[in-house]
């Protein structure tokens, strides 16, 4: 039986509990994850007339953003009846107090000890002096029973996260903090795990003797839309790279662990962070490319530059788009690039780990069949497409030997009919349980920051003079593609749509 839970969520009127919260709540619900004796507070600064009110409002969120569509009102009433809201002042002290006075009585009604677990979806500055008061007022002594749970941005660069972690370590244990990087929780994502630790096949082919280079892309259709503020602060470096790509990265890179356990996944993927070349400063022109759409016109549809968003200045150097190039500097992956980039208004959404084989060591076959003739390619489509394929060289049929490439696919949709989990329920699903394999663990933030400093300190030190410099709808500023071509190698962009 699961342990009886209650679940604050300090900023429980925004944008994110109703997007993303409670629709993976109540999809857990429905599938009965949720505790028996569980029950969700908001907590917020906006005035709600009554719960009633607060609920009718995650129920508009819930139709719009639930990955289920049908069937949703029929166990609504009974999922919202665990919900409440509380117009409270997260920097006061009596709401701490009231909070401690809550978990009391609840304790004393479901006759046990709850587990309490604190949610901060609030603003990234709230967050210290809400730690702060959660220590002061004693309510996370339990290290087993109390956890806190942190959204991105996790810092602004390594020295901030550095001190944020110190700030909570002085207070907490590692083990109640519970950093999400939602790109984890996907199920393509962490299927990357089974695909190369649970199969002998690949493993052995899966180093510098076999594979030429990787790529990674993670291109999206959207601007920045309302997020001008934030993102002013944040870049598509700090926004993407830094922490979800860097993460796929190590996905790919890292070593097959002795056990699932949480620390020891960790570990691994700490281990590439750290052998990651930290590029020269001087040198950063030639592994990393910045980009900033212009004004134009997406899908047909008339788009405004970034300058011209809102809260956003008009003279901003901060990137839209961005691709780097790294190394991982270890005996499996020496001398192999891995391509990285992302980018807002993009030509297609996309989310795409690509695997370069090297090609067959001999050409035995007629030469006019060489012009189709490819390398190996393996695709992991992370989203919106879900499949893995295997791209190999077949046999055109017909009287010549013509070569072709062609895919063996492996599809989501197909081999279990749809309904993945969102990644938000996979995790605060892992949160409830107490299990931080898919969360940040401080040296791992730390780390990331410590890859994408140099290039941050180079960028700020000299601000772009050729912005904004892509048009929507494409596939970013021409030096990306410089980037990759000055290799002898090309961008990998959307596999075809699987067949259904
Ligand atoms: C967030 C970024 O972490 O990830 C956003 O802040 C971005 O800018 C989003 O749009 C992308 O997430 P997903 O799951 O839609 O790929």
């Amino acid at each position: 039986m699961k342990a009886s839970t209650i679940l604050f969520i300090f900023g429980g009127s925004g944008d994110l509990t109703n997007r993303k919260l409670i629709p993976a709540l109540y999809n857990l619900f429905l599938d009965n994850y949720l505790p028996e004796k569980f029950i969700v507070v908001g907590v917020g600064r906006t005035s709600f007339a009554s719960d009633e009110e607060y609920r009718n409002k995650l129920w508009e969120g819930v139709n719009e953003f639930s990955r289920r569509k049908d069937e949703l009102s029929l166990q609504w009433q009974n999922f919202a009846n665990y919900v409440s809201y509380h117009e409270l002042d997260l920097l006061a002290d009596d709401t701490y107090q009231k909070i401690n006075d809550w978990i009391n009585s609840k304790a004393e009604e479901w006759k046990v000890q709850p587990t309490v677990i604190f949610y901060m979806a609030v603003a990234p500055q709230l967050v210290p002096p809400i730690a702060k008061k959660l220590s002061e007022h004693k309510l996370c002594t339990d290290c087993a029973k109390t956890r806190m749970v942190f959204e991105k941005p996790f810092g602004n660069d390594w020295q901030s996260a550095h001190e944020l972690n110190q700030v909570l370590s002085s207070m907490f244990d590692e083990e109640q903090i519970f950093r999400i990087d939602h790109y984890l929780g996907k199920e393509t994502v962490q299927n990357i795990l089974a695909f190369r630790f649970a199969n002998a096949l690949f493993e052995p082919i899966w180093s510098n003797n076999y594979i030429d280079h990787v790529q990674i892309t993670v291109a999206e259709t959207v601007g920045v839309e309302d997020r001008g503020g934030y993102y002013e602060q944040a870049g598509a470096l700090r926004d993407m790279v830094q922490n979800h790509i860097l993460q796929l990265l190590c996905m790919i890179a890292m070593e097959p662990p002795v056990s699932f356990d949480a620390n020891e996944i960790r570990n691994k993927k700490v281990d590439v962070l750290r052998a990651l070349r930290k590029i020269d400063p001087e040198e950063v022109h030639a592994y990393a490319v910045r980009g900033q759409y212009s004004g134009g016109w997406m899908k047909g549809k008339a788009v405004n530059g970034y300058r011209q968003e809102k809260n956003v200045s008009p003279q901003s150097p901060v990137e839209t788009f961005a691709a780097v190039k790294f190394f991982v500097d270890n005996w499996r992956w020496e001398n192999v690039p891995f391509y990285v980039r992302t980018g807002k208004y993009m030509h297609e959404k996309t989310t795409l780990i690509t695997i370069h084989f090297k090609k067959a060591p001999h050409y035995s076959f007629p030469s006019e069949a060489a012009d189709t003739w490819r390398p190996n390619q393996l695709t992991f489509s992370i989203q919106p497409q879900m499949d893995i394929r295997i791209r190999f060289q077949a046999k055109k049929p017909g009287p010549e030997m013509i070569l072709t490439p062609v895919d063996m696919v492996f599809n989501y949709a197909e081999a279990y009919a749809g309904q993945e989990p969102e990644a938000y329920e996979t995790l605060l699903e892992d949160v409830i349980e107490g299990n931080p394999t898919l969360f940040m663990r401080a040296d791992q933030v730390e780390a990331a920051w410590k890859v994408i400093t140099p290039i941050l300190e180079a960028w700020q030190k000299r601000m772009p003079v050729d912005i904004p410099n892509y048009a929507p709808d494409s596939w970013g500023p021409e030096d990306a593609e410089a980037l990759i071509a000055k290799d002898g190698r090309f961008w990998t962009t959307v596999p075809p749509i699987t067949k259904e």
